[in-house]
């Protein structure tokens, strides 16, 4: 009864607009992947709370870690008294970050601040007014970050007018319908798009998600992000890479776009950074970094928990090997997707890198028709079933799994098995929809 009353008092008092809603669990509790809720009903988290808790739940040391600062220094405002949590978290990121170039940190709280820097800066060291960016791409929702979005979820606002958008190049779904040499399609596009309404001596960045992730987990070609690579050195475009959601380590690098060769002038991180802590991080070129004082500013940017959680967060990454432990598990949950690919007509594809893997779902396999309905069904029935998972897509219909890196072998096993009892259950038509239909989702 308890977990009844949190929900109504989250009716009744938060605001809608925080609010991504599949099922309703309230939750209490979280310890390595799973969350407990008030009736101490235990959830295998696939989410990892949109792909936050890379390091799992409950993680010790950062609890003593965060401790220790408070007692130290609970608080400093870095705009005016740097302390040094902030500055040995920004040498450790330059380290981890490609490029042999002068480099420089930018620190906030969300993915959403981090890409509004970029919005603003990247115009500003390049003194040319536009951007370019891709349909489907999601990079937050302060006013920056929407205009530089092309998911469905920024579309209730009209963003700024500097940005042009472009199709992202999905293999499963091709704008132009086919799906040979799409890169070669994509650049082509763009090179109309240079011809036309934004000339590339007007151009200041491109930036890209390497995987896009709420746009439905879609893997771009393999030569797509070399191939922009070559565009914005032929125009002196810079190029950002968002990381946001997929760095980290999720991929099994530390950043997604290490499977390319390719070195971006920017790289923006976030979510998972902080172990669960709110951090972001831009880091790039110093002249991107620089070419503003006293102009993207936020008073709590880079505090010491935050801060101190981050480098902790990396030293667990590095310790617990967790890079490569996403690579061969992620191929594990892979292949057992792929083997229930087979016996579920309505699953049209399944893909993935690491641990960040997508499940689309359709009304049949050759039709390829989204179905969202489906979709939400399935969440909402997993949650039944004590297992959590979210869906993504600009139509709503493909389930994202992004678990903690933590996860073990037996923990996938038993999650291949629950989802498999969700999806017999969905196809059997086991479903109460009144319940589904209280749970918009991304509407
Ligand atoms: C790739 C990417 N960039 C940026 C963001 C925005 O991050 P935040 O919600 O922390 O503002 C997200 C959020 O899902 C994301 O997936």
């Amino acid at each position: 009864m308890k977990e009844k009353s949190v929900l109504i008092q989250d009716q009744e008092f938060i605001s809608n607009a925080l609010k991504l809603r599949f099922h309703p669990i309230t939750v209490t509790e979280g310890k390595g992947c799973y969350l407990f809720d008030e009736n101490g009903r235990s959830f295998l988290d696939l989410t990892a709370g949109w792909a936050v808790a890379n390091i799992g739940y409950g993680q010790e040391s950062v609890a003593e870690k965060l401790k220790e600062q408070y007692i130290k220094l609970s608080f400093t405002t870095q705009l005016s008294a740097p302390s040094q949590t902030m500055t040995e978290l920004a040498e450790k990121l330059i380290e981890m970050t490609p490029g042999d170039f002068s480099k420089k940190v930018w620190f906030g709280h969300s993915g959403s601040d981090a890409n509004d820097l970029i919005s603003k800066l990247v115009p500003a060291a390049s003194g040319r007014p536009k951007m370019i960016a891709f349909m489907g791409a999601y990079h937050g929702q302060t006013m920056g970050a929407l205009s530089l979005s092309g998911h469905s979820a920024q579309a209730k606002f009209e963003g700024k007018g500097n940005v042009i958008k472009l199709p992202y190049p999905n293999p499963y779904r091709p704008f132009s319908g086919i799906s040979e040499h799409l890169t070669e399609q994509t650049i082509h596009f763009m090179n109309e798009v240079f011809s036309t309404i934004c000339p590339p001596e007007e151009t200041a960045g491109i930036i890209v998600e390497a995987i896009q992730s709420d746009g439905g987990v879609i893997l771009p070609p393999d030569d797509f992000l070399a191939a922009l690579r070559q565009i914005c050195d032929q125009h002196g475009i810079y190029l950002i890479v968002d990381e946001v959601k997929v760095g980290m380590g999720r991929t099994g690098k530390w950043f997604s776009f290490e499977h390319s060769p390719i070195i971006p002038d920017a790289v923006v991180l976030g979510k998972s950074l902080g172990g669960g802590l709110p951090i972001s991080a831009v880091i790039g070129r110093q002249e991107i970094l620089d070419s503003v004082t006293a102009g993207h500013m936020f008073t709590a940017s880079g505090n010491p928990l935050c801060t101190a959680a981050a480098i902790e967060t990396i030293r667990i990454i590095e310790e617990k090997d967790l890079i490569s432990q996403a690579e061969k598990n992620g191929q594990y949950f892979l292949e057992g997707l792929r083997s229930l690919q087979k016996k579920y007509p309505f699953i049209g594809e399944v893909r993935g890198k690491g641990l960040v893997l997508g499940v689309e779902i359709v009304t049949d396999r050759l039709e390829k028709k989204p179905d969202p309905v489906k979709t939400s069904a399935i969440c909402y029935r997993a949650y039944e079933l004590g297992l959590l998972i979210y869906y993504v897509g600009i139509h709503g219909n493909v389930l994202e799994i992004t678990p903690p890196l933590t996860i073990s072998r037996e923990e996938i096993t038993e999650a291949l098995h629950l989802l498999d009892q969700t999806l017999q259950d969905v196809a059997a038509g086991h479903v109460d929809w009144e319940q589904v239909k209280q749970f918009s989702g991304w509407a």
